[in-house]
C-alpha cells in the first residue's frame, strides 16, 4: 500500500459516499411551489456563448438560513446570484425563489420579495447617506420612506452618519449604507455578493457582525464569499462551487463526511520500518506522511484502530507521542474540492 494523496480519497470513496448519502439534493420533483423553502434550485445553468458560468447547480434553501456559496473566483457565484435575482435568465434548469418560479414574466414580483447588494456598493458619492437611501426608498415605492430609513441605519449602527458624503466614507462603512440599502425593501432573501471583498479586518468584523446580527433576526441571507473564515463562521451551510456545487451541508458535516475517519499518529523515535508497519496493518487502509512529520493514517474505524496502532508501534519499539483523531479545516475540504484554476481553464 503506498500513501495515498488526500485529493485522491477524495475523488475515491469520500466523494462518492457522500454523493450517495445526500450531500447534493438529488433532483426534485413538485407539482407545487414550496411555501416552505426560500430557494429551490435544480439543474441551473447559465452560458454566455460558448463560456459556461455555471452549470448543473441544485440546492435548497430554508427561510431564516444563512446560506453559504462558497467558490474562488470564477467559480460562477455572481453570475447565480445575478440569475436568482432576476437580473439574467438561465440557460438551462429551473428555480422556485420565494415561492414563485423563475421566469421572465415573474420578474418583477419576485424583484419584490429579494434584495441584491451586489460586490461594489454602486451608491451614489455625491449625495449623502440619507439621500441615497431617499433615492433608492422612492425606485421602492415605500410608502413611510422616513421611518424606513431611520431603522435600516439603526440596523447598520449609521444612524449618526445620515448627513455624511457617501463619497467621504471609507469603504467599510459604504458598505454598510449598501447593506442598509438592500434591507430597504424588507426582504424575504437578502443575496449578498462577497460582503466584505477589500476590506481591511477591522471593517470586515463590523460587517460580519451585522450579518451575524440578521441572522439572529432570523433573515434569509444567501451569501457568496470566496473566504472561508467567513463562510464558517456566519453561515449555517454552505455549497462549495466551482462552475458546479461540489457539495452541499453544514461545515461540520462536510469535515466529517470527508476527513472524519482518520488518525493522526505522532512518533519520537522509531527504529523499526514505519512503512512496513503501518502497511501490515489492516485497519490502515492509507497513510501519508505529513510535512509536519506526523503520520495521517485514513482507518476504517478509528476506535479500533488506535489500539492497534498502538500496538504494533509499542511491539516495534517506536516511542508513541500521540495518537488522535485528526479534525479537519474547512480549509482543507475547500482546497481539495476546488483546487482546479477554473477561471485559466476557460480562456
Ligand atoms: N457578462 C458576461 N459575459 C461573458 N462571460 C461572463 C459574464 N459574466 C461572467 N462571465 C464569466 O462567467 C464566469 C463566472 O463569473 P462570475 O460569476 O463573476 O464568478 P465569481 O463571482 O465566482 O468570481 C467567469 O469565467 C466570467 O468571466
Ligand atoms: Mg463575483
Amino acid at each position: 500500500m503506498t500513501p495515498k494523496k488526500v485529493s485522491e480519497r477524495l475523488k475515491g470513496a469520500s466523494v462518492a459516499q457522500s454523493l450517495a448519502s445526500g450531500a447534493v439534493p438529488p433532483p426534485l420533483k413538485r407539482s407545487e411551489p414550496p411555501k416552505e423553502l426560500a430557494l429551490v434550485v435544480e439543474h441551473l445553468g447559465k452560458r454566455f456563448g460558448d463560456r459556461v458560468a455555471f452549470d448543473d447547480v441544485s440546492f435548497e434553501v430554508g427561510y431564516g438560513e444563512v446560506f453559504g456559496f462558497l467558490g474562488p473566483n470564477g467559480a460562477g457565484k455572481t453570475t447565480t446570484v445575478r440569475t436568482l435575482g432576476t437580473l439574467l435568465a438561465p440557460t438551462s434548469g429551473s428555480a422556485i425563489i420565494a415561492g414563485i418560479p423563475l421566469t421572465t414574466k415573474n420578474g418583477a414580483d419576485i424583484r419584490k420579495l429579494i434584495s441584491i447588494m451586489p460586490e461594489s456598493p454602486g451608491l451614489y458619492q455625491r449625495l449623502t447617506v440619507g439621500e441615497n437611501l431617499e433615492c433608492f426608498a422612492g425606485l421602492y415605492g415605500l410608502v413611510d420612506a422616513k421611518a424606513r430609513i431611520d431603522e435600516v441605519l439603526r440596523s447598520v449602527n449609521l444612524t449618526e452618519r445620515g448627513s455624511d458624503l457617501c463619497g467621504s466614507l471609507s469603504k467599510g462603512l459604504r458598505q454598510r449604507v449598501a447593506l442598509a440599502r438592500s434591507l430597504l425593501n424588507d426582504p424575504k432573501i437578502l443575496f449578498l455578493d462577497e460582503p466584505t471583498s477589500g476590506l481591511d479586518p477591522v471593517a470586515t468584523r463590523d460587517v460580519h457582525e451585522l450579518i451575524a446580527s440578521l441572522r439572529e433576526r432570523g433573515v434569509t441571507i444567501f451569501l457568496t464569499t470566496h473566504r472561508l473564515e467567513e463562510a464558517e463562521r456566519l453561515c449555517h451551510r454552505v455549497a462549495i462551487l466551482n462552475t458546479t456545487v461540489a457539495l452541499v451541508g453544514r461545515v461540520d458535516e462536510l469535515r466529517q463526511k470527508l476527513f472524519t475517519k482518520s488518525l493522526e499518529v505522532r512518533i519520537g523515535a522509531a527504529p523499526g520500518d514505519l512503512v512496513q508497519l503501518f502497511d501490515r496493518l489492516p485497519e490502515v487502509k492509507a497513510w501519508v506522511k505529513q510535512p509536519s512529520g506526523s503520520y495521517m493514517l485514513t482507518v476504517t474505524d478509528p476506535d479500533l484502530a488506535a489500539p492497534a496502532v498502538a500496538r504494533a508501534l509499542v511491539n516495534s519499539g517506536a516511542d508513541i507521542l500521540s495518537i488522535a483523531e485528526s479534525h479537519h479545516s474547512l480549509e482543507e475540504v475547500y482546497l481539495e474540492l476546488v483546487e482546479e484554476d477554473v477561471e485559466a481553464k476557460r480562456r
